[in-house]
């Protein structure tokens, strides 16, 4: 099973989600492997290691891939392939989501964010055939539930797939990921309901 986390855009969640995706399903039981594309920051990788060097639990087995193939070759060896993706869609991004089973696409609330994460699922759509419910938008770092509401309904109208639940712009999520945390394990009970929610969203499209 292959979940991808893609956009078109840098700094709007992506390795966030994957960050948070790993870590729950892991605690659920599945045997994860989180796919660094990012060989630049490296954002998820250094996160698992301050994981580990805080001792929470579960660890995220997390590798570092310079070639997306070689990444795509570890799902026949896990339960669960995660791929986090480098910012600025590219040839390798179609190839990945051409394989995953669900396309995580991350994206901000303003119009600036959200035009190009529309095209590209638009593009994933006509060019590649990629089935409509392969793809799930999820609105993230709103900075009020109206805008947030209203990203939403943007990715409605364009006619895809979007999360119900989004992810407000909060210090307290970049205090849990500074630490070695997923946004599903910061110090505030409703942050961390909010961020299990579209997990749980995910994971339901998976096992649908
Ligand atoms: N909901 C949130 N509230 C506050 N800060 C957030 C939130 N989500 C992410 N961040 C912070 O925003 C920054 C970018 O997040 P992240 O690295 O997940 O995005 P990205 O799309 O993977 O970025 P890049 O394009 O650099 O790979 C990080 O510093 C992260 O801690
Ligand atoms: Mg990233």
């Amino acid at each position: 099973m292959i979940i991808s986390f893609i956009s078109q855009k840098g700094g709007v969640s992506r390795s966030t989600l994957a960050r948070a995706t790993a870590t729950e399903f892991a605690k659920a039981g599945w045997q994860v492997h989180l796919a660094d594309l990012d060989t630049q920051q490296q954002t998820s990788s250094k996160w698992a290691e301050r994981r580990d060097l805080a001792s929470l639990t579960p660890s995220i087995e997390t590798a570092v891939y310079r070639r997306h193939n070689v990444a795509l070759k570890a799902a026949a060896l896990n339960q669960l392939l995660l791929i986090d993706t480098r910012p600025f869609a590219d040839i390798s991004s179609v190839d990945i989501a051409e394989a995953s089973d669900l396309i995580v696409i991350a994206t901000g609330t303003s119009l600036d964010d959200l035009e190009p994460s529309l095209l590209l699922g638009r593009e994933f759509l006509q060019k590649r055939q990629i089935p409509l419910h392969k793809i799930l938008f999820v609105v993230c770092k709103a900075p009020s539930i109206a805008e947030g509401q209203a990203a939403q309904r943007t990715i409605s109208a364009w006619g895809f797939q979007c999360a119900y639940h989004f992810i407000r712009f909060m210090p307290g999520y970049s205090q849990a990921l500074d630490a070695g945390k997923s946004i599903t394990e910061t110090h505030y009970p409703t942050l961390n309901t909010a961020a299990c929610s579209i997990i749980d969203e995910i994971a339901s499209l998976i096992n649908s």
